[in-house]
């Protein structure tokens, strides 16, 4: 049984949809079970039940701080080399993204998934279209970001959970292997002309004092996290783009444009309405 954990988020979601549209028997695993999914949750040891699981999708729990994603990753890991798990497909970040300040649990897990002694292989996953979409704010006549002319080689979720599904029915002949899923470059102003508005640029300290002190909601580790996402971009360290993505879908990418283009539109429905 091939095990997608994280199946109520929006990558793990996906990527349980496209194994069943494949025909591919799968189970999801959540900290919010639904529908036949098993509970799962990386923080209660209690849960961590992967018998009888022959390949686990790993699906990374971010959104908290390193130590608390690393324990959650080391937990499922000790858990599945105790139940004899055959192969663990975990979806890490972009090999650009080592200047990124959430690189360090993603590195890190990989260190411990490549000393388990279990069959791997490893989704070095770029950054969403939605989430660069998304980080462009709306201003009374247009968009304004700290991205600058800065292009990121976005993608979108659809294709890295296809992939994820691809790699997660067949994983043999990926074992052992690092692939990286990045898409194709756009910035911020390709994204505002598309929508027929002005982009404006934000210089990084005006973009984390907004984060720091006008934001609301942000968890602490967030105001970092989202700089580094700012002058990574802005400076040119996440654009390169390469095959893999591409190789594994047998298609062409997704446009990232247009995908980001919708997230931006939504976003501005979602404050106007
Ligand atoms: N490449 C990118 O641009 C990008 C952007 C944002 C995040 N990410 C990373 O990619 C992951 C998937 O992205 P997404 O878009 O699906 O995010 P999402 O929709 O916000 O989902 C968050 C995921 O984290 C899982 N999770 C959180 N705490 C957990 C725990 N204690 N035990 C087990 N699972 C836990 C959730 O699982 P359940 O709710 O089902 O339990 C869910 O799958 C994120 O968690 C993050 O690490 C990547």
């Amino acid at each position: 049984m091939i095990l997608v954990t994280g199946a109520n988020g929006n990558l793990g979601a996906a990527a349980l949809a496209a194994l069943r549209l494949a025909g591919v028997p799968a189970q999801g695993g959540s900290r919010t079970p639904a529908g036949g999914m098993r509970h799962l949750d990386f923080d209660d040891p209690a849960t961590l039940d992967l018998r009888g699981v022959t390949t686990l999708l790993l699906i990374s729990a971010g959104y908290a701080e390193d130590d608390i994603v690393l324990a959650r990753h080391a937990a499922v890991l000790d858990a599945a080399a105790r139940d004899g798990v055959g192969h663990v497909v975990y979806t890490s970040l972009t090999t650009a993204g080592d200047h990124l300040a959430f690189a360090a649990a993603h590195r890190a897990t990989e260190r411990l998934i490549r000393g388990s002694g279990l069959p791997w292989t490893i989704l070095r996953n770029g950054l969403y279209a939605e989430l660069f979409g998304g980080l462009l704010a709306w201003t009374s006549d247009g968009l304004e970001s700290p991205f600058g002319d800065g292009a990121l080689a976005a993608v979108a979720r659809t294709d890295l959970a296809e992939a994820a599904a691809t790699v997660a029915a067949d994983p043999t002949p990926h074992t052992g292997l690092v692939h990286d899923l990045v898409g194709a470059p756009i910035t911020a102003t390709r994204v505002a002309t598309a929508l027929a508005v002005p982009h404006r640029t934000l210089d990084l300290a005006a973009y984390r004092d907004r984060l720091l002190n006008t934001a609301p909601g942000l968890l602490p580790f967030q105001p970092p996290m989202l700089s580094s996402i700012a002058t990574a971009v802005r400076h040119g360290f996440l654009s390169a783009t390469g095959p893999d993505l591409p190789n594994l879908l047998g298609r062409p990418l997704t446009d990232p444009l247009a995908v980001a283009v919708a997230a931006a539109s939504a976003s501005r429905r979602a404050a106007s309405g």
